[in-house]
């Protein structure tokens, strides 16, 4: 049976999920948004152990563990910055999200939770990274049986409104 989608409004660094997913940037050593978080919540030996990777090129993902978090393990994917949507932002930003189910395939994670990937600094427009969200993540859930459930965190209403109109077009 393919996994569920459930929105949830709070802070992902509350969540006792396997995983969670930090919007990073490609250094991996932290910033504002919910990369600081992260990076707060789960204590200084999640800084270290991100030192040790070397950092994460744009649309590609790394995993870490959670170190002070509830949650198991951390991926951590960078998102495109906004630059109009000419740049292959698009297509990166779908990336994150097929990059963050294949490390969730090869670490055994069955329940991963999402920040809104690129609509915060980066600018990326919520209501296009809501769809390519949800796309990619009906996608994963239809190939992927280990995932049993998804949680598209939403931090503020705009966020929220977003997701459930992309939920909406796809009758789910
Ligand atoms: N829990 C859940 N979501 C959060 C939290 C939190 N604690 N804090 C912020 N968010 C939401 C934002 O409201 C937004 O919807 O996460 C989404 C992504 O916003 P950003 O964190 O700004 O990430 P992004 O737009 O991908 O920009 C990444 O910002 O923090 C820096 O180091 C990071 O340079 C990178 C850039």
């Amino acid at each position: 049976m393919a996994g569920k989608i459930t929105l949830v409004e709070g802070d992902i660094t509350k969540l006792a999920v396997d995983a969670i997913v930090n919007a990073a940037n490609p250094s991996l050593l932290g910033g504002g948004g919910v990369d600081g978080a992260i990076h707060r919540a789960a204590g200084p030996g999640l800084l270290a152990e991100c030192k040790t990777l070397g950092g994460c090129p744009t649309g590609e993902a790394r995993i870490t563990a959670g170190h002070r978090l509830p949650a198991r393990c951390v991926i951590h994917t960078v998102g495109p910055v906004w630059r109009g949507g000419g740049r292959g932002e698009p297509g990166l930003l779908a990336s994150c999200y097929r990059r963050c189910f294949r490390l969730a395939r090869e670490h055994g994670i069955r329940t991963v939770a999402f920040p809104a990937i690129s609509t915060g600094v980066y600018g990326f427009p919520k209501d296009q990274a809501a769809a390519i969200a949800i796309r990619e993540i009906q996608r994963a859930l239809a190939e992927n049986v280990g995932i049993i459930e998804v949680l598209l965190v939403c931090f503020n209403p705009e966020t929220k409104k977003a997701y459930e109109a992309a939920l909406a077009g796809t009758g789910e």
